[in-house]
Parts: C-alpha cells; sequence; structure tokens
C-alpha cells in the first residue's frame, strides 16, 4: 500500500520506517526541513534502538522516502497517518490541537481521490468529528474518511512494539476503510496481534484510558514506596507479590522519580480537562497528577536528608536525565525539576547520560556533561541513578569514585541493598 505518514517524530518515524519493513511503500513527511535533510543522509533525529538499522535497509530498497511536500506526498498515497504532536495547552490545561487542524485544512487542498486519513497521534474524543468537518467543508465525504488508529508504543521498545503489539485499535464505522486497514495490519494480525474495531470516539478514549491507568499504576507503587521508607518494608517486595496477582500485573509497578516523558504528564491532563467539559469529574485522575506534580519535591527533600541539608557546594552526579532509559527523549523528565533546583541550593552537577549532552542543561552554570559513567562519578559525594540503562547495572563504585564518603540514592533500585552493606557503601534506595 501507498502510506504518507505526517509528522516524523517517534511515532511517525517509527510507524513510518516499520509499514515499509512490512512492504509498504512509505512518505515520511515533516516540515522541519533540517530532519528531513537530515534523515535523506541517515541520520536519525531521535535514538530509538534498531531503528538506524531498519531505516537504512528500507531506504535502500526504495520503499522509504522523506519529504517536506506534503500535498505532493498525500497525493501520492491512499492513507495518511497524521502523527504531529498534540502538546499541553500554554495555560497548562488540556491539548493544544492545533497542529492536528493545521494538518486538516492542508489534507483536505490535496484530495483529488479517496484517501483514508488517520489519526495516530492521542487526540481528545470528538477530534476526529472535527477533523472530519474541516476536511468536507471543502471536500465530498465519499473521498474521505476519516479514522482513529490510536498508538501504544513505547520509547525504547518502539520496534518490538509496532511489530508485536497487544492490540491495533481502529476506530471507525466504514466498512470500507475498516477493510482496507485490516489488510494493512494482517502481518501483525497473524503473529497474534488483535485487531479489534471501535467507534472513532471509543478509540480516542481508549487511548487515553490506558494511558490514564498507566500512570496511576506508576503513581500508586510511588505512594506506597513514601509509607515503605516509613516502616521498614522494601517496596520491592510489595511490587512481587502484587503483579504476581494476575488481576494486578507487574508491569508498571516499580517505584522511581516522578512518570515524565512525552505522553503521561500531557494525556493525564488533556483527559481530566476533557471529562470537566463533559461535566465529570475524573477524581481519580487529578489526584495522580497532583501526586506525580509532587514528587519531585519529596525525591528532592529526601536527597536534602541523604547528604544531612549540606547540599552547598556538594558534587551530585546524576546517572542518566532521559524521563527513562533506551529514550533521548528529555521531555517531563523529573531531572528537569530536579537539576536547577539542586543548583539553587549551591550543588555541582555532573551527569552523563548514554544518549549524550542535553541542551536543556547547557546553559545552567554548575551543570556539567561528562562523557562515561566513570568520570561522571569519579569526583561524587552523592550518584544519583536516574534511570535504569544497562550501563549502570554493573558499577564497581568502590574501585572508581575517589571519595571515600560517597553516597548513592538509586531512584530505580537495580543494585541490591544488602550487597552495597556488605561493600560499606552508603546506599539509598527508593521505598525501602
Ligand atoms: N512519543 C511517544 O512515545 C508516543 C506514543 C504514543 C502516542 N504518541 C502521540 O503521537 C503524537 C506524536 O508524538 P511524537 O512524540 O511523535 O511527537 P514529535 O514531537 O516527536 O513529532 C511530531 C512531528 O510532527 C511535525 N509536524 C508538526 N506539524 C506538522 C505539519 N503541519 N506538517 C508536517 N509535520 C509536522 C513536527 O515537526 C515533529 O517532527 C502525539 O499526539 C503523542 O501524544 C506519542
Amino acid at each position: 500500500m501507498k502510506l504518507c505518514m505526517i509528522g516524523t517524530g517517534y511515532v511517525g518515524l517509527v510507524s513510518g520506517v516499520c509499514f515499509s519493513d512490512l512492504g509498504n511503500n512509505v512518505i515520511c513527511v515533516d516540515r522541519d526541513i533540517k530532519k528531513i535533510d537530515d534523515l535523506k543522509k541517515g541520520i536519525l533525529p531521535i535514538y530509538e534502538p534498531g531503528l538506524y538499522e531498519l531505516v537504512l535497509k528500507n531506504k535502500k530498497n526504495n520503499r522509504l522516502k522523506f519529504s517536506t511536500n506534503l500535498k505532493d506526498s498525500i497525493s501520492k498515497s491512499d492513507i495518511v497517518f497524521i502523527c504531529v504532536g498534540t502538546p499541553t495547552k500554554k495555560n497548562g490545561i488540556g491539548v493544544d490541537l492545533s497542529q492536528i487542524f493545521s494538518v486538516a485544512r492542508e489534507i483536505r487542498s490535496s484530495i483529488s481521490k479517496f484517501k483514508i486519513i488517520i489519526t495516530k497521534s492521542t487526540v481528545s474524543v470528538t477530534t476526529g468529528d472535527e477533523i472530519e468537518k474541516i476536511i468536507s467543508q471543502k471536500v465530498s465525504k465519499k473521498l474521505f474518511s476519516v479514522v482513529s488508529n490510536p498508538e501504544f508504543l513505547r520509547e525504547g521498545e518502539a520496534i518490538r512494539d509496532f511489530f508485536k503489539p497487544d492490540r491495533i485499535i481502529i476506530g471507525t464505522n466504514n466498512k470500507k476503510s475498516n477493510n482496507f486497514l485490516k489488510n494493512l495490519y494482517s502481518p501483525l494480525i497473524s503473529r497474534g496481534a488483535k485487531y479489534i474495531n471501535t467507534s472513532r470516539r471509543s478509540a480516542e478514549l481508549i487511548k487515553y484510558a490506558s494511558n490514564a491507568f498507566l500512570a496511576t499504576k506508576i503513581t500508586f507503587i510511588n505512594e506506597f514506596s513514601n509509607l515503605c521508607e516509613k516502616i521498614d518494608v522494601n517496596i520491592e517486595d510489595i511490587s512481587i507479590g502484587m503483579g504476581l496477582d494476575k488481576r494486578i500485573g507487574g508491569r508498571f509497578l516499580r517505584a522511581g522519580p516522578a512518570y515524565g516523558g512525552s505522553c503521561f504528564p500531557k494525556d493525564t491532563k488533556a483527559i481530566a480537562n476533557t471529562a470537566d467539559k463533559f461535566k465529570t469529574n475524573l477524581s481519580v485522575i487529578k489526584s495522580v497528577i497532583k501526586s506525580n506534580e509532587n514528587r519531585s519535591s519529596l525525591l528532592l527533600k529526601r536527597i536534602f536528608n541523604i547528604v544531612k541539608g549540606k547540599i552547598k557546594n556538594k558534587k551530585i552526579s546524576f546517572l542518566g536525565v532521559t524521563f527513562k532509559a533506551n529514550t533521548d527523549d528529555m521531555r517531563d523528565s523529573s531531572c528537569l525539576t530536579m537539576i536547577p533546583s539542586l543548583i539553587k541550593k549551591g550543588a555541582v552537577i555532573n551527569y552523563f547520560d548514554p544518549t549524550g549532552e542535553k541542551n536543556e542543561f547547557k546553559k545552567i552554570k554548575n551543570v556539567s556533561f561528562s562523557k562515561d559513567v566513570n568520570s561522571a562519578i569519579k569526583d561524587s559525594d552523592l550518584i544519583i541513578i536516574h534511570t535504569e540503562w544497562n550501563d549502570f547495572k554493573s558499577i564497581n563504585f568502590k574501585k572508581v569514585v575517589q571519595n571515600k564518603k560517597f553516597k548513592i540514592f538509586d531512584m530505580r533500585n537495580i543494585y541490591s541493598s544488602s550487597k552495597m552493606k556488605k561493600q560499606k557503601i552508603k546506599y539509598f534506595a527508593i521505598g525501602c
């Protein structure tokens, strides 16, 4: 099939590349000229394990192209996926759908034969109705169908999630579109993915309900970890004991820093706001948002306690600054709150992240980037393990760190407290 992905970010690029690997002809379009120029040269705008190899392979096969020409790319395609950003509005409440509507206006001037227009971006309920309205102002409804096909891939696992999804949700009442999409996804369905056809609004809501639930699960275990710290109980035991119950499940039940990334913070705010508009109070989700927003201050307090309040001139090293491991995504990473707060109190920060130096910290005085783990930690007073990259799982701290009184705060619980104790290392973890 001939596909056009509008928006070549995490979702558009990964899905476009993977669809081309399934044998489709794909054009990935973006308004960012540099991004497209780089992609044409084989330079990727994001870090995602396995993506580079697939880009090279499918470019070579001539099934994957990159373009900034939206009109031309749409006219050459049967199916158009909208994968642009849907950030939180500047006022901090609700979702900003301006990129979606601007694309819808561009699409309507490029339709001359039947097209399926799909929202892969996370959009609030009834956005599909709005897109249909915008396009039908200029184009006959017989020439297009607007479908919701929310994306559930996780950064860092995106390729695997694309090829082995738990489910594919297709929101449409249009039989022709449904048949087309069943065909498009047939290689994944034959590998065991469940294909669910719902109404367009249901598909839009399934995405928000899923993310809100996962954010709730993380927040739930994070709050329990606070209790564990007060009563000499290990949160890891609680996670295992609860997670083995099949009704609960162990995934997303690991305590750690505040959840971040490009989805959970914005999607929880968006769905709470949507529900308010429909005069429904999602009080659980509102509590989750509040609890998560408080989490970084709570962990900061813990850091102050660990250094006994003496933060001035303390050399603190962060291992990993993205919102989680295996991604270069800094959006809503809890480090963006914690590092500036520690700097304000007089700390000196050195960090290492396997995905390189971050623009977000380049202009902050007393924050520096180290090119490897050892140089990041060698002069440390306190080492904070912020993400669980494999690179951080077997460090010989005693050998590397020169200051013999160094401490470790492991925010991902990747080391064993008892082994640290045996080595006489002052080790602090989450929820124990
Ligand atoms: N990142 C994730 O893990 C993830 C997972 C599932 C769903 N989503 C959803 O998918 C959507 C996209 O997320 P993302 O992380 O890929 O965003 P992103 O910011 O990485 O990429 C969006 C891209 O769209 C481009 N763009 C914007 N307007 C355009 C236009 N008019 N024409 C062409 N290109 C345009 C931007 O230049 C950018 O490259 C969001 O709604 C997000 O909530 C993201």
